[in-house]
């Protein structure tokens, strides 16, 4: 199993530890915020395991958490932040 692998975050080509979260990936590259709500404001992952759906993502053109999807080679994750 390779350690790395490369996701395309908003475009943005990153190489990432294979083993880690969609959100902890976002987090990692600094982008933080997965998310807008209603007033604009960023939202993040807050509970990291699958309850405030705060880390609602779009990946490979299907809506997920990213607390519960790990990362994979090629993965192509859109947020709205
Ligand atoms: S961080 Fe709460 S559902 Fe993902």
């Amino acid at each position: 199993m390779p350690h790395k692998v490369q996701i395309l975050i908003n475009g943005r080509r990153e190489e990432v530890p294979a083993h880690i979260s969609v959100a902890a990936a976002i987090a990692a590259i600094g982008q933080g915020a997965t998310r807008r709500d209603l007033t604009g404001a960023p939202r993040a992952a807050c509970c990291g395991m699958g309850v405030c759906f705060e880390c609602r993502v779009r990946i490979d053109g299907a809506e997920k958490l990213g607390c519960l999807t790990r990362v994979s080679q090629g993965m192509e994750i859109t947020t709205d932040a």
